[in-house]
């Protein structure tokens, strides 16, 4: 088949060599895209006096039939296709025959490729946020079913300090309100259209960029042609988001992977989300999460990938560039596919509301100590120091702090009287932590009335 480049070759490529060219494989993914800015540019090769309306309106014809050919699955690529972009140029050719040729006046595919990239992302970007918002109405449903259930915190892996479950599931709903602020935020920078900037220099046609602009509903131009062809940085900064939120996601599994084990029994999988072992009958395992654990990897690797592919490439264009797409459609895949089983996962998870608080140990009450004697005029560096050895003592005689004598206790301070019993009462210590974003009942009915707010304003933009 020949080249659409083939002019200037006396023989064509070895097969294996072609074979190792051709991104076909990969970015046939972007069909949608390339025939959308391919039509448009058409409409902007018309104004230029390239096309007539006539033959304008035979090549839009051509595309929406190519485009049906796509979406029946009846479009045949033939040898030679070595990219969508050489595939649907060639069809156009074979449907209009010899003015289809002239789609590619003053046009480069290295411009096409950051176009369709930039389409793609965009419709993609809204997509992900619209999954990732489904994953919070869930999330933020479950912080409201759990508010009333206490539960040690942990910080080293360490029962740290008392909190409400929902307190800690709305952490999550507020990571992913950052990632989805990220993507909002990125989505600026990819609205930005390349198509115009030919291979490196900008086109020769007077091309009137403002009509691609409008045809393709894009928020801006690229006001530099080299800038445009060479920069990747729109694909990082997606990367990095989709990497950010598996990672937001890999941290959750982690722990409930942890509180589903017979250790902690704090939650129990459905069984829809966890699956057996070949060798050991009594095992359910929550293959679901580890899954998404692993999946962060991938797309850490994939924003990896992506950026060692730009450091230390010459501008303008090289073919390095072609091995952008992999990493981008992996990351997209991964992350929705992810997202979608979180929110299964969460969605169907049980409370094992017996065992949240049976391995509590009354150190978890240290703070609220330390806090009792502080509140009684001790300054907090030396109350941190008594509580320090009224724990040791604890060890020491054997005893849970709550059954430590009150000479016991008196012995360390005087400031201690018998209303030190009171303090090892899970309620309590939840509701004296009554700051703003804190863990007390109203604070976190707080947070998740801030969430139904967030969330009905996000559905409410979308019409
Ligand atoms: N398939 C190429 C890519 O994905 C398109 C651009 C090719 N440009 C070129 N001059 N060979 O990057």
């Amino acid at each position: 088949m020949p080249k659409l480049w083939g002019g200037r070759f006396a023989i064509s490529s070895s097969k294996l060599m072609e074979e190792f060219n051709d991104s076909l494989p990969v970015d046939k993914n972007l069909w949608r895209e390339e025939i959308k800015a391919s039509s448009a540019y058409a409409v902007a090769l018309a104004e230029a006096q390239v096309f007539s309306r006539k033959e304008l309106a035979l090549v839009q014809k051509a595309f929406h039939a190519i485009e049906k050919e796509f979406s029946d699955g009846k479009f045949t690529y033939r040898p030679g296709d070595e990219d969508i972009h050489t595939a649907i140029e060639r069809r156009l050719v074979e449907k209009v025959g010899a003015i289809g040729k002239r789609i590619h006046s003053g046009r480069s595919r290295n411009e096409q490729v950051v176009t369709d990239e930039r389409i793609f992302l965009k419709n993609t970007v809204d997509k992900i946020i619209g999954v990732i918002a489904a994953l919070q109405n869930s999330t933020a449903k479950l912080a409201s079913d759990t508010v009333d259930d206490i539960v040690p915190s942990y910080t080293h892996m360490q029962q740290a300090q008392l909190i409400r479950l929902g307190h800690y599931f709305m952490s999550l709903f507020f990571m992913l309100e950052n990632d989805i602020r990220r993507f909002m935020d990125l989505r600026k920078r990819i609205d930005v259209l390349p198509l115009g900037s030919g291979a490196v220099a900008g086109s020769t046609l007077k091309l009137n960029r403002n009509i691609l602009k409008k045809e393709l509903n894009f928020a801006s131009l690229s006001p530099n042609s080299i800038a445009a062809v060479s920069d990747r940085d729109f694909i990082g900064e997606f990367l990095f988001a989709a990497a950010q939120t598996l990672i937001h996601l890999s941290r959750y599994a982690e722990d409930l992977i942890v509180w589903n084990s017979a250790e902690f029994r704090f939650v129990e999988l459905d069984d829809m989300y966890s699956t057996g072992s070949s060798m050991m009958p009594q095992k359910k395992n929550p293959d679901s999460l580890e899954l998404i654990r692993g999946k962060a990897a991938r797309a850490i690797a994939n924003l990896n990938s992506l950026l060692v592919l730009q450091k230390g490439l010459p501008l303008t264009y090289s073919k390095d560039l072609q091995e952008d797409k992999e990493a981008l459609f992996d990351s997209v895949e991964t992350l929705v596919n992810s997202l979608r089983v979180f929110d299964g996962v969460i969605s169907t998870l049980k409370i094992k509301r017996q065992n949240l608080s049976g391995n509590v140990d009354d150190s978890i009450y240290a703070t609220d100590i330390a806090d009792y004697l502080t509140e009684r005029g001790t300054p907090f560096r030396d109350a941190h120091s008594i509580v320090g050895k009224l724990v040791l003592l604890a060890i020491d005689q054997k005893k849970r702090l709550k059954n430590l004598t009150i000479d016991e206790i008196k012995s360390l301070s005087d400031k201690f009287s018998e209303d030190y019993y009171q303090i090892f009462d899970p309620e309590k210590s939840v509701e004296r932590h009554d700051v703003y974003g804190g863990t007390s009942l109203r604070r976190v009915n707080e947070q998740i009335r801030l969430a139904t707010r967030i969330l009905s304003e996000r559905e409410a933009g979308k019409k």
